[in-house]
């Protein structure tokens, strides 16, 4: 073969191959816009992480004997959502006999147990009701760490309640963002109603796709009549909206999937109509601090972001903070404004970050940039017991003691 021949065959390949990446790529584009489809891509709930677990023995998941009692909670729309209720390290100390003593496995009667009767009776009893990211179930990944974070500040009174959305784990249904807001809603119905604890003594914790159901429930229930609005809402590594979320997400924190098409305003918003499930949690956000704010309701808002976060980038965070912040300001403030405000009033932390708190006469809005954490292991870190902490001790001072 001469240079020419060599040179017309290799062009002839390379043609070939990337008319196949091209074809490949429009084939996926057009199965996303199909709403199943991308339902599993948001969602990723059939990829559980825990298969060879049984969540029913959540001892195998390094939890103490009964420490943890599965069960479920109906939906108003008839589903059951599998959830864990987590006792806290000394409070299981504490009670540690008869505990063992009790049956193992999942319980259908929950108000039948010792762990329940802990939370239920105990006025000084606080719980977080966790709301976890895309795929897995209450037992995979870092959220294990995760809950022990949340209750370290006060390991003998707070509670842990986490649950696995519809089509996620052991619930029934399928996963839909107008279904992960009534199942929000239903545990929060639950913690309320079954458990009796009035919201001043509850938390909402989300993380990752759990920030926009955490904001959308908040955001409802603030709007209510009469409102309902918890000690705090916590939200680590959140998300604009989803069309944003899709222009910067990479899969495993590598892969690009719609980031390449952002270069094409015009068809990128083309392909926005089919974005099912648009979790607009910056409108959210914005609702919430403004009903709160209009009822003269007392909030804290704690968004937490690492800068290393390949999933989710951390310009998440600085956005949706606006949005807040704009929302507690009658007259609004641009972001360009309230970036030169944190050039005066944001606390850099050297290698912790820096935090930015922007204080209402009734709430608290607090903006944390970590330097490092990743997407997931942020959610084990000191940083995440000190917002609990903040949070429960604003509304009762009493609660570090
Ligand atoms: C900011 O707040 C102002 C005043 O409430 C409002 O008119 C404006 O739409 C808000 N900006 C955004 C981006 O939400």
């Amino acid at each position: 073969m001469t240079a020419g021949e060599t040179a017309a065959s290799f062009f002839k390949y390379a043609s070939i191959s990337i008319a196949v990446v091209v074809g490949l790529y429009a084939t996926l584009l057009g199965l996303l816009t199909t709403s199943t489809v991308q339902s599993h891509v948001v969602y990723l709930h059939a990829i559980q992480m825990t298969w060879f677990k049984d969540l029913n023995v959540p001892e195998t998941f390094g939890f103490l004997k009964n420490q943890v009692t599965p069960f479920s909670i109906k939906t108003s729309d008839g589903e059951r959502l599998y959830a864990w209720h987590i006792l806290p390290a000394e409070l299981y100390r504490r009670h540690e006999q008869p505990l063992v003593a009790e049956p193992v496995g999942f319980v259908s009667d929950i108000t039948s147990r010792l762990a329940f009767q802990l939370l239920r009776d105990n006025p000084e009893a606080r719980l977080i009701i966790h709301m976890h990211g895309a795929a897995g179930t209450v037992g995979s990944g870092y959220r294990v760490p995760n809950y022990r974070a949340l209750s370290a500040g006060q390991p003998g009174k707070i509670h842990v309640l986490t649950f696995d959305y519809r089509g996620f784990g052991r619930s029934t249904g399928t996963p839909s963002e107008s279904g992960l807001i009534l199942d929000g809603l239903a545990v929060v119905e639950w913690a309320m109603n079954v458990a009796g604890i009035p919201p001043s003594r509850i938390l909402i914790f989300g993380q990752s796709m759990g920030t926009a159901v955490s904001i959308a429930v908040s955001k409802q229930l603030a709007l209510q009549s009469p409102p309902v609005v918890f000690a705090g809402t916590v939200l680590v590594a959140p998300f604009v909206d989803t069309a944003r979320l899709a222009s910067t997400y990479r899969v495993a924190g590598t892969i690009p999937i719609l980031s390449p098409l952002a270069r094409f305003p015009l068809l990128f918003n083309y392909l926005q109509c089919f974005i099912w499930d648009k979790w607009l949690s910056k409108d959210n956000v914005a609702q919430y601090i403004r009903a709160n704010e209009a009822n003269d309701e007392k909030y804290r808002l704690t968004i937490i972001h690492a800068e290393d976060d390949y999933d989710i980038p951390w310009h998440h965070t600085p956005i949706l903070f606006w949005h807040a912040v704009n929302a507690s300001v009658p007259a609004g403030i641009s972001y360009n404004d309230l970036e030169l405000r944190k050039l005066e009033s944001k606390v850099d932390l050297g290698a912790a970050g820096s935090v930015m708190e922007w204080r209402t006469d009734n709430g608290v809005i607090r903006e944390e940039i970590l330097k490092t954490g990743l997407h997931d292991v942020i959610m084990g870190y000191p940083v995440i017991t000190m917002a609990v902490m903040r949070s429960f001790a604003a509304v009762d001072p009493a609660f570090t003691c």
